[in-house]
């Protein structure tokens, strides 16, 4: 097992390069399962999680071939592999995207035997909504010995609401629209999450030959189709690794250019650094973050989208914990992620956690020590703090944030920071 050790102290400054996004890349990979014929998806980002998705694919029948600069060759074709329709426990124990391919199984093999993901330590992880809406479709669901058993002889269109108790669910519309994309007739979709990442398995599916409407609203209407043939397409740009190189930036009050950006799927974040301080000038598809003293303690909740993201929380946190003055985090989508905030404490931060809300009271100065990463994004938190932390940080268990940002310090590094990666 590796760490990451980050001597504090440098002011970053170059430009970096953001991968194709992650959230983006699962679902569409997914999907694969419905077309007939190869696809070539440009942009997918080497990690862990991505690659755990292949081997699931290639588990349930799919050639995979790696091209290069991260394409990929995704190809199943219509009657192969019909009863194979298991994903197990063992491949989706190692990721809980790992559901995103429930949907397109079960639309195309008719039957799913999918691993029941269950919570993780972000919170609980329900699956409730999939399940309804994957019956409202005509599905027969059951869990069984830790497996969720859903079969369907004919899906068929109908009206759904995806609304939870956070807002609505991003992998369970993407599960429900890409069940709904072959059933008989029309189905809507009430109450879908418009993230940018369901907008991107919308216009890959569209692309394919789909019928989606609405795309990027929260009514989605779907006329079924019957057939998806293989297409080429490229991932949009990573929102949430663009976001955390923004305060990479912003945090070293350091000077760097982010190419491969879209600012209009980063607004809330955008808006709310510019509120504490920080100058951001965007074009079409770069992003500089500048130097400013003068910051801002913000209050900040995170929600659905257009709103800000859970997945930046953790980072802001950590530029929070360096502003002096009190900021509140008020977490609207897993109301328990939080864990981090006990590991910034040993760092010297000041944050009382109570219920869904974070209170920070910044300090001048935090110092090094041995961190531990409990998810992929607090992972994130903790090594933005270590580049402006007092002496060293020793960052461990980094395996979670090898599941979702490639090659974290060795692009860190070319920006100036003093951080490698060492065995434990
Ligand atoms: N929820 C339900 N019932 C459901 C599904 C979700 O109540 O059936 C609740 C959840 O408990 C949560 C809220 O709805 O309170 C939103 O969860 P959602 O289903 O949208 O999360 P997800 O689809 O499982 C994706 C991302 C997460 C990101 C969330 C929220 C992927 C692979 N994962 O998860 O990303 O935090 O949306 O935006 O797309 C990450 O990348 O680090 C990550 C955790």
């Amino acid at each position: 097992m590796d760490k990451i050790v980050i001597e504090g102290g440098s002011r970053l400054e170059g430009s970096v390069k953001i991968n194709g996004a992650k959230n983006a890349a699962l679902p569409i990979m997914a999907a694969c399962l419905l077309l007939n014929g190869p696809s070539r998806i440009k942009g997918i980002p080497n990690i862990v999680d991505i690659r755990t998705l292949l081997e699931i694919l290639e588990n349930l029948g799919g050639k995979v071939n790696r091209l290069n600069g991260g394409t990929l060759e995704i190809i199943f074709r219509d009657g192969e592999n019909e009863d194979n329709y298991t994903a197990p426990y063992e491949l989706v124990r190692k990721m809980r995207a790992s559901i995103c391919v429930l949907g397109p199984l079960l639309s195309k093999r008719r039957k799913a035997k999918v691993s029941y993901p269950g919570g993780c330590v972000i919170g609980e992880r329900p699956i409730d909504l999939h399940i309804k809406g994957l019956k409202a479709l005509g599905a027969q669901i059951e869990t069984n010995e830790g497996y969720i058993n859903a079969s369907a002889d004919n899906l068929k269109g109908t009206v759904i609401s995806l609304k939870g108790k956070y807002g609505s669910t991003v992998l369970g519309t993407c599960n429900v629209m890409s069940a709904a994309v072959l059933a008989e007739g029309t189905t809507i979709i009430e109450d879908a999450a418009c993230e940018p990442e369901v907008q991107d398995l919308a216009n890959f599916l569209n692309k394919a030959g789909a019928k989606i409407s609405g795309v990027g609203e929260s009514r989605l209407t779907i006329e079924g189709v019957h057939e998806l043939h293989g297409v080429e397409y490229e991932i949009i740009p990573d929102r949430i690794e663009a976001g955390t190189f923004m305060i990479a930036g912003a945090i070293t009050r350091g000077n760097i250019l982010l190419q491969n950006v879209i600012a209009e799927h980063l607004t809330a974040v955008i808006d709310k650094l510019r509120e504490i301080g920080v100058e951001i000038n965007t074009d079409s598809n770069t992003a500089r973050i500048k130097v400013n003293n003068l910051y801002h303690p913000v209050d900040i909740t995170t929600m659905p989208y257009p709103g800000m993201p859970t997945d930046m929380q953790a980072q802001f946190m950590a530029l929070l914990c360096t502003i002096e003055g009190k900021s509140i985090i008020t977490e609207k989508i897993f109301p328990d992620r939080f864990i981090h905030a006990a590991e910034l404490r040993r760092m010297g931060a000041d944050i009382t956690v109570e219920g869904t809300c974070a209170i920070i009271r910044g300090a001048p100065s935090l110092s090094g020590t041995h961190v531990m990463v409990s998810d992929l994004r607090a992972g994130a938190g903790l090594v933005l703090t270590g580049l402006v932390a007092n002496g060293t940080t020793h960052v461990h268990r980094i395996y979670h944030l090898d599941r979702g940002y490639e090659k974290f310090e060795e692009r860190l590094s070319s920006l100036g920071a003093i951080i490698k990666r060492m065995p434990e």
